[in-house]
């Protein structure tokens, strides 16, 4: 917050005589998010945070996609290039620092454009081609979604958007563009995939309530799933937008972290194997470096679009989310060097991969599955078990709350993501040490326990 203006006695006895001036509609709505537990599980964080020396008993922030598991190898790497973590680029001194001050316009660093689309293609393992001049940089891919947002939709119509999907959507696609969001509900009879029945039926009811409906959202690998989107259920959902004549948002934000089988399958992929320019033009890829290397405090996010009218908004809209010349140059130094970033790629995957297996094997000792994932910062929870008779969203965040206050764990509940089935969890394992991790794995299985044998002893008393 802002200091505070210091009035004299007699102007601050006038200031308590009139009304607080009026704001805009969009700062005084609700639709910020900030309110739900998904948030409020960060605050109970913020407020507790656990450190093994000076906090043992505090909160452990299991809520946050955050991937701090290769930091080292950047850090290697800024200190075997110490041009690159100076100011950026060849230049050094005085001569750099000009060239990052002065202005920028809204197209971005060719440089830095053209090592994202040389990184786009590799994470998919060189199945899709990246052109350059489509890539807009925006700062993050919060600002890439709701940018595309305003550049598909207008007040009033719709996305439709498969659950369980990311808590930040509620806040980034709907705030300030007043579009609104109709989930299109999957369940885990078949893994949570979308299907073409869910999106027409939700497409429908949406229509027939007035509703215009602008475009499918989809997150391709899911958070909070961990999962990738089928081959088929994309090309279902490829096909559906084409028929409906609406867009395709892919938020491909996690295209780097698969790690185990089956491989991404990008839509880019199927927009060069179908080679019809009515199908891509509809299509729109979200892609940032928050998650893939874990650097989401230098706010860099990409709009990449095959539709040239959509790029061409993109890109004058970007002037209000630009991404500052330094950072672009830094980067674009790291991503170039070829035998950095395919060994980083590489070793990332492996250390997600252990650690996903090390919390799915933790948690299945503890007694609680999780939704096979090969993706991502995070396992899919399965708790349902645990609540017994209480399979309702009250259940779950009853069970919620007690894992936040009794067990110190910061987990998302599945009913924050939208999930339509009550009893599942978000669990994020690349924000924090091993160590850590091994602690959060005990305090769930003394929890489960205890858990367990309360549920037992109110049975034998009914
Ligand atoms: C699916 C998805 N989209 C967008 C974002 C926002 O990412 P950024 O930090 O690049 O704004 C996240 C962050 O968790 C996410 O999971």
């Amino acid at each position: 917050m802002g200091g505070k203006l210091l009035l004299g006695a007699s102007q601050s006895r006038h200031a308590h005589a009139v009304a607080s001036p009026p704001l805009s509609k969009v700062a005084t709505s609700g639709l910020h998010g900030e309110d739900s537990p998904y948030f409020a599980g960060w605050k109970a964080y913020d407020e507790n945070p656990y450190d093994a020396v000076s906090n043992p008993g505090g909160v452990i922030q299991m809520g946050l996609a955050e991937n701090q598991v290769s930091f080292d190898l950047l850090e290697g790497y800024l200190r075997d290039h110490p041009e690159a973590a100076g100011w950026g680029g060849s230049g050094s001194g005085v001569a750099s620092f000009r060239d990052n001050a002065l202005f920028q316009d809204y197209h971005g660093l060719k440089a830095f454009r053209k090592a994202m689309a040389n990184f786009m293609e590799k994470v998919r393992g060189g199945k899709a081609r990246f052109d350059p001049d489509r890539i807009v940089l925006t700062a993050g891919a919060t600002a890439a979604n709701e940018l595309l947002t305003f550049v598909l939709a207008n007040p009033g119509d719709a996305l439709l958007i498969p659950t369980p999907y990311y808590p930040g959507f509620d806040r980034d696609l709907r705030w300030r563009t007043g579009v609104n969001i109709v989930p299109v509900h999957c369940d885990s009879a078949n893994g949570f995939q979308v299907t073409a029945a869910a999106l027409q039926a939700a497409y429908e009811e949406a229509e027939a309530a007035g509703t215009r409906v602008r475009a499918v959202l989809l997150t391709n690998p899911s958070n909070p799933l961990g999962t990738t989107v089928t081959r088929p259920a994309l090309e279902d959902v490829l096909d559906f937008v084409a028929r409906n004549n609406i867009h395709l948002i892919s938020d491909e934000i996690y295209s780097g972290s698969v790690f185990a089988a089956p491989d991404l399958v990008s839509v880019a992929e199927l927009v060069e194997s179908r080679g019809d320019p009515g199908v891509a033009e509809r299509v729109h890829i979200v892609y940032s470096l928050s998650k893939d290397l874990g650097l989401p405090g230098f706010r860099v996010g990409v709009v990449y679009s095959y539709n040239d009218a959509v790029v061409t908004a993109a890109r004058r809209m970007s002037s209000f989310t630009l991404v500052s010349s330094q950072t672009q140059k830094t980067l674009a130094a790291m991503l170039s060097d070829a035998g950095f970033a395919d060994a980083y790629v590489r070793t990332n995957r492996q250390r997600l991969r252990a650690r996903h297996d090390h919390v799915v094997a933790g948690l299945a000792r503890a007694g609680v599955p999780c939704l096979r994932g090969n993706a991502g910062l995070f396992v899919w929870m399965d708790m349902r078990r645990l609540l017994g008779e209480a399979t309702t969203v009250a259940g779950e965040l009853r069970l919620w709350d007690r894992m936040l206050r009794e067990a110190k764990l910061n987990i998302s509940p599945g009913s924050s993501c939208h999930c339509s089935e009550p009893g599942w969890f978000r669990v994020c394992f690349a924000n924090m040490s091993l160590d850590t991790l091994d602690v959060a794995l005990a305090r769930m299985s003394r929890f489960v326990d205890t858990w367990n044998k309360e549920t037992t002893a109110s049975t034998q008393q009914h």
